[in-house]
């Protein structure tokens, strides 16, 4: 900026002339109408608004004027100063608006089309019912045993007292691993985590064991080659069948409702001794008379097995390094799928295995 000099004649300072100021109004004027974008608006207001433009400039050299002619120029650059800026304001929200507009358009979703993403899965109810009785048994300070699904034979049968010609050995029944001499089964039953929980954890023993399991038979309503099973574990001093059978009404109440009448049948298990069979009252006839004669549930036995039990043979404690005199304990194994199939109804094993979402949905999104 110059210093005042009383010689200054506003008429000569070219950029405080009337025509020159108007011209640089004009020509902001045309730029911002001109810019179709808000970067070319951007760009427009460096060059006619910004700090170098030509009107901020020509008010820079007003000071520079005498005194009696300040007035009047600043008038002048004053009004196309405003006149620039309140334009650039209009054009700056006109086009903030367009730009908007135009993103509603191009961005927009329409939430009224057909969706193509895969609906949100559910977990199996066989995923789900093993943590439910898992859940009891911790609830009465049990812990929950795990074993592999790939078995030494020696613990899946030897340990639990099924000799070398136990029937359940055969070919027909079980799944053998290859190399033949690795001795190693897909695992026919929970049991071997038994004979697992003895060598591996200390006395007394309280263990809760779900796992899938696997026998040779051919999927069909009622049967399915792999499947699932609870086995459960108690070895403490002084153990009795009478607390077998309370520990047992405690699950089927946790399972079927308070007050499932079970009862034992007596039976034969290689690794307990006495042994029994745990059957439920038929929840459909109760067992009642004459609805029981026609009761498709329980094909009028007016009870359901529902897996077996005993107290634990000696011959499996003294396997497992327990001394069969001081210890004693009681087992049990139970069918998880045909847990699911009573509790829920469902009367047909493929159900449960195919993997139809339509399926598992009906048990809710449980996680
Ligand atoms: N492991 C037996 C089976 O698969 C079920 C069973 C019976 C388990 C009696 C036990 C038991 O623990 O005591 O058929």
């Amino acid at each position: 900026m110059s210093g005042p000099n009383s010689d200054y004649d506003p008429v000569e300072v070219t950029p405080l002339r009337a025509d020159e100021i108007a011209r640089m109004r004009v020509e902001a004027l045309a730029a911002i109408a001109a810019a179709d974008s808000l970067p070319a608006l951007k760009q427009a207001r460096l060059e006619h608004a910004g700090d170098r433009s030509p009107l901020a400039l020509a008010n820079r050299e007003i000071g520079a004027l005498p005194p009696q002619a300040r007035k009047e120029a600043g008038r002048r650059v004053g009004a196309a100063r405003r006149d620039v800026a309140e334009a650039m304001v209009a054009a700056t929200s006109a086009l903030e608006a367009e730009a908007e507009a135009t993103m509603l358009v191009t961005e927009s979703v329409d939430v009224t089309l057909p969706y193509d993403r895969d609906p949100r899965g559910s977990r199996h109810p066989l995923t789900t019912l093993q943590e439910r009785i898992a859940d009891v048994f911790v609830a009465m300070g049990w812990e929950v045993a795990e074993g592999p699904e790939v078995e030494a034979e020696w613990l899946n049968f030897d340990a639990l007292n099924m000799v070398p010609d136990h029937p359940a050995r055969t070919l027909q029944d079980t799944f053998f691993l290859e190399p033949a001499d690795a001795h190693l089964v897909l695992r026919t039953h929970t049991s071997p985590v038994q004979a697992r929980s003895l060598l591996t954890r200390g006395l007394p023993v309280y263990v809760i064991c779900p796992g899938r399991t696997y026998r040779t038979d051919e999927l069909d309503a009622t049967h399915t080659p792999v499947f699932y099973q609870v086995e459960g574990l108690a070895v403490d001093r002084g153990l009795t069948m009478g607390h077998l059978k309370g520990t047992l009404d405690h699950f089927a109440a946790a399972m079927f409702g308070a007050g499932t009448l079970t009862r034992f049948r007596p039976s034969y298990f290689p690794f307990t001794e006495p042994s029994a069979e745990v059957d439920l009252r038929c929840f459909v006839c109760r067992g009642l008379t004459p609805d029981v004669e026609h009761c498709r549930t329980c094909k009028g036995e007016g009870w359901i097995e529902w897996g077996g039990c005993g107290v634990v043979n000696p011959r499996v404690l003294v396997a497992c390094g327990v001394d069969p005199d001081v210890y004693r304990g009681f087992a049990f194994g139970m069918g998880i799928d045909r847990t699911l199939l009573f509790r829920h109804d469902v009367h047909d094993m493929r159900d449960m295995v195919e993997g139809d979402v339509r399926f598992t949905r009906a048990f809710g999104l449980e996680v």
